[in-house]
């Protein structure tokens, strides 16, 4: 039989999963696209370390099926689960031997060359710290070492549940890098999770945004960003005048003190009209700023358009 090429590393069908009363993964459609590194990104609880549990096949689903690489989780679990790695919760590494035991330890369990821990060592910046026991690693450390575990085995999936969580910011720097790498290099498709849109903006390219396990986005991730528009704060000694600018084209904007907020999504060319028109009106201005939304004002902007008909 040909084994199927398909075009998604991950497909979910209604999936399902519940504790107790509370609905964990609600109705979920996932479809991650070979090649991405896609997003899934939802606020704390939204059911995303759920998921990926399911998707691991550590929890079994209450409803609805599951295909990795276009196997049936259920059915051809054995297949569906070759050729995918994960780091979920703590990494599991071996604190008494070094980074270089704990990858050889890989190695040899999926018997690939040896040459490949020097590799990977150096593609995760551990060579100088490879001889030395893990114990002795900082978090930052483990992570890129459990992330290297994770790539002996040259996975086509790798799933990574919150990778960046509790690292300093030149830690998640570096993870950000590698794994932005990870597809054009070893032809892996990145599944990772986070609570934090920025996080996501910075690696992935197309993403799925969960809460309360139900999907609220799912596509590119420049399609969500385009949807998330952003707030102008202008500092001015008036007000008024700059008020009234954003509001006869039709923004939403509001004073507070000498700030104005203004709903726009103004291209580079609109903000240098703004300026100018309010330096030819003597306004002054002592600040320009553009915010993007977080994560919860792009949820509230979200549901909001959802429950308006179309
Ligand atoms: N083993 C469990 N037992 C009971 N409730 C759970 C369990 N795992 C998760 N939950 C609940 O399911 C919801 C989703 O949790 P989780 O999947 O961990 O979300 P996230 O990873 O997005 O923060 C939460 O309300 C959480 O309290
Ligand atoms: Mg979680």
């Amino acid at each position: 039989m040909p084994s199927p090429s398909p075009t998604h590393a991950v497909r979910t069908h209604a999936l399902a999963k519940s504790f107790g009363a509370v609905a964990a993964v609600d109705g979920l459609h996932l479809a991650v696209p070979a090649g991405s590194v896609f997003g899934f990104l939802g606020p704390n609880g939204a059911g995303k370390t759920t998921t990926i549990r399911l998707l691991l096949g550590l929890v079994r689903p209450d409803d609805g099926r599951i295909e990795l690489a276009g196997h049936d989780l259920h059915r051809e679990r054995a297949q569906a689960l070759s050729g995918v790695g994960a780091i979920v919760e703590a990494p599991a590494l071996y604190p008494n031997l070094t980074g270089r035991e704990n990858l050889r330890v890989g190695t040899h369990l999926l018997q690939r060359p040896a040459a490949v821990v020097d590799e990977l060592l150096a593609l995760v910046a551990l060579r100088d710290a490879a001889d030395r026991p893990v114990r002795g690693y900082s978090l930052g450390m483990r992570q890129r070492l459990a992330l290297a575990r994770a790539l002996v085995g040259q996975p086509r999936l790798l799933i990574l549940d919150e990778p960046t969580n509790g690292l300093d910011p030149a830690g998640i720097t570096q993870m950000r890098a590698l794994i932005r790498e990870l597809p054009a290099r070893f032809g892996t498709t990145v599944l990772l999770s986070s609570h934090l849109l920025s996080e996501i903006e910075q690696t992935a390219d197309h993403c799925a945004l969960v809460d309360a396990g139900r999907l609220v986005y799912q596509g590119p991730l420049d399609r969500l960003l385009q949807r998330a528009t952003p707030r102008i704060r202008v500092e001015t000694d008036d007000p008024g005048t700059t008020l009234a600018w954003f509001r006869e084209r039709g923004f939403e904007a509001v004073a507070d003190g000498d700030s104005v907020h203004a709903l726009a999504d103004l291209d580079a060319g609109e903000r240098a009209a703004l300026t100018a028109a309010l330096v030819h009106a003597r306004v002054g201005v002592s600040g320009l700023s553009v915010d993007r939304p977080g994560l919860e004002a792009l949820f509230l902007q979200m549901t909001r358009a959802s429950e308006v008909p179309a």
